[in-house]
């Protein structure tokens, strides 16, 4: 994306914003001219956020509230909608991860990363829905490989981003008539961020990333950035229900096996 001058003024609403990947796709709407909402649990990292987008030159605002509390939520987008005005884009993007065999996965451990990813994201396009601008609309879910490929030791994350997948085409074919389009990003490894941390958590599970990446390198922050910014743009009017695999091609060969990543909690 060369010209993004489309965004100037235009609200962006981030759920999950505040670090990471989510953090690089609201800087990159903020350096757009876009006015940026972030929303998040820890306040600090609110704050922090919103600073930073600031310091960018956007008009920003951080709510800190959970994804899994839907009055949090609906508290939180009319907060945005009342300083910002109907949503133009809305990203959902909170998700929690860890590596865990099924077997050894409490009922909880399971539920808390379903409520998180998959019913967290339910909550946010829900009640965001009345703020959409219609029609214009982008709502973009950020998913995980985990949605198409089944991974060992990835129960809860693969359920979760399977059914962020399916709920991207369902609500693209219901909410098209009003000219809302409904798509996802499916990042492949990208440097720097939680997520690594939490599933190559030594220097030889990173190098086994890379090489099993086509491209042969990590991705990076900007990567992601500029595909939801495509998929905003008007370049990608026709563009709905798809979930976008951006990932230098690591998903081509299946999933990543986590088991040489897993060190038992306790043990490390
Ligand atoms: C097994 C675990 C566990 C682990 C937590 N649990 N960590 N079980 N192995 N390593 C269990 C707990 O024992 C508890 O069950 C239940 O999960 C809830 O744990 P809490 O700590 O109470 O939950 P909470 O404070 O809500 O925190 C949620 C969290 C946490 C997901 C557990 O890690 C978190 O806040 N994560 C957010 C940041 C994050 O994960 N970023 C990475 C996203 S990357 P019991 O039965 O004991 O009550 C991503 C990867 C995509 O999504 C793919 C990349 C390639
Ligand atoms: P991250 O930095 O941990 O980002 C997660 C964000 O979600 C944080 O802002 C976190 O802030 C927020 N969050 C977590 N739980 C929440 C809750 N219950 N309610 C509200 N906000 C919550 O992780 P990341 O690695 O950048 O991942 C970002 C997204 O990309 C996730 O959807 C992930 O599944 C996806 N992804 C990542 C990779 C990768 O390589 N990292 C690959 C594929 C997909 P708080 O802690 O303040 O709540």
């Amino acid at each position: 994306m060369h010209d993004t001058s489309f965004f100037a003024g235009r609200h962006v609403f981030v759920a999950g914003g505040t670090s990471g990947i989510n953090l690089g796709i609201a800087q990159a709407f903020a350096r757009a001219g876009a006015h940026v909402t972030v929303m998040s649990r820890s306040p600090d990292k609110v704050r922090q956020a919103a600073e930073g987008l600031e310091a960018l030159g956007a008009q920003a605002l951080g709510i800190s509230a959970d994804v899994r509390d839907p009055a949090a939520v609906e508290a939180a987008l009319r907060q945005a909608h009342g300083r910002f005005g109907d949503i133009d884009v809305l990203i959902s993007g909170a998700a929690g991860n860890f590596i865990a065999p099924a077997k050894d996965l409490s009922p909880n451990g399971f539920k808390t990363v379903v409520d998180i990813d998959l019913n967290g994201s339910f909550h946010v396009l829900r009640l965001a829905w009345p703020m959409l601008r219609k029609p214009g609309a982008s709502v973009i879910n950020i998913s995980a490989p985990q949605g198409t490929n089944p991974m060992r030791y990835q129960v809860h994350a693969c359920a979760a981003k399977a059914g962020i997948d399916m709920m991207t085409r369902v609500l693209a074919m219901e909410w098209g008539e009003e000219g809302v389009r409904v798509n996802a990003i499916s990042p492949g490894p990208i440097a720097g961020t939680e997520g690594m941390r939490r599933l190559a958590p030594s220097p030889e599970a990173l190098a086994n990333v890379v090489a099993s990446v086509p491209l042969q390198r990590m991705g990076t922050l900007d990567d992601i950035a500029n595909v939801a910014l495509f998929l905003s743009s008007p370049q990608a009017g026709y563009v709905t229900g798809a979930v976008i695999p951006v990932d230098g091609g690591s998903s081509l060969s299946g999933g990543r096996d986590m088991r040489a990543s897993y060190v038992p909690r306790g043990a490390g």
